[in-house]
């Protein structure tokens, strides 16, 4: 679970500082789904950093089960990120050069997983988001909706135990939006997983179980109970379905791979 404790966060450049978050207590369980909401430049990417041990707190603490994120070295802040915390985000942030496939396995490098072992289990996580027929498509040749995909089975590809999104639908449209969190929902209920997601769409928030408001770096909580309920009855119908996809040229091109510590 995660006890966040008085965390703040400033920003200086130049002479000027921004408090971007203000004494933020937060604890969410493990298997929760949290959604943060809030107006423009309220807080809510800082705080979701914060939370994925992406950046470290200027004063308070950050716990994960009982591991100060703001304190511990770096090796073992990378480590704890590749292994348990997987992160979506709004412009999918795919290696252009790599296909659907090895953008899902450089999340396991860091891991040690054997490549053939990581061919396996990244097409598993692609058949499990509905792209088992996208794993030689690289992205520039797949819809939004396909990439978002995409970076979901590499955030969930190690198994994680929390994932984080930061406005995982805002380069969708509407339809799509929905097909993306039926994907979402469904796999926050099947793997057990802690979800904490962003979102500007008051229509996401408003079916949220849990929803954090962020304005000028401090949080106000609201208990909307039934919320997850609802919206599984609201996204339940498009849930996991295969679309009916275009048709692709061919690959012209394959780049080197370059795998790295992404920390996905
Ligand atoms: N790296 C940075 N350096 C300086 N200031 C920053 C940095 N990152 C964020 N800020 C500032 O901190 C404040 C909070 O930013 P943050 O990105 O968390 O807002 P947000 O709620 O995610 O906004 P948006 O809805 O536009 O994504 C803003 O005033 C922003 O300008
Ligand atoms: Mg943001």
């Amino acid at each position: 679970m995660y006890r966040l404790t008085g965390v703040t966060k400033r920003y200086t450049r130049g002479k000027e500082t921004v408090e971007a978050l203000r004494g933020v207590d937060l604890t969410i369980a493990d298997g929760d789904q949290l959604v943060i909401q809030g107006p423009t430049g309220g807080g809510k990417s800082t705080l979701l950093q914060m939370i994925g041990g992406l950046d470290r707190p200027s004063s308070g603490s950050v716990e994960l089960d009982g591991v100060d994120l703001g304190t511990i070295s770096e090796a073992k802040l990378t480590r704890l990120r590749a292994e348990k915390i997987g992160i979506i985000f709004q412009a999918f942030n795919l290696i252009p050069t790599l296909t659907a496939q090895e953008n899902v396995e450089t999340a396991l490098v860091p891991l040690g997983v054997k490549p053939a072992e990581r061919r396996e289990r990244a097409a598993e996580a692609l058949r499990s988001v509905g792209l088992g027929e996208r794993l030689s498509h690289v992205p520039s040749e797949m819809s939004g909706g396909q990439q978002q995909r995409v970076a979901i089975a590499r955030a969930l590809v190690k198994n994680p135990k929390v994932l984080l999104a930061d406005e995982p639908t805002g380069n969708l449209d509407e339809g799509t939006r929905d097909d993306i969190m039926a994907l979402l929902e469904g796999l926050w209920r099947e793997h057990g997983l802690t979800f904490i997601m962003v979102t500007h769409d008051s229509s996401i928030a408003r079916r949220a179980p849990r929803l954090a408001t962020i304005k000028a770096g401090q949080i106000t909580l609201t208990e909307q109970g039934g919320g997850a309920a609802a919206r599984q009855r609201a996204y339940g119908q498009q849930a996991q379905g295969q679309q009916a996809y275009g048709e692709h040229g061919p690959q012209e091109q394959y780049a080197q791979q370059q795998y790295g510590s992404y920390g996905y």
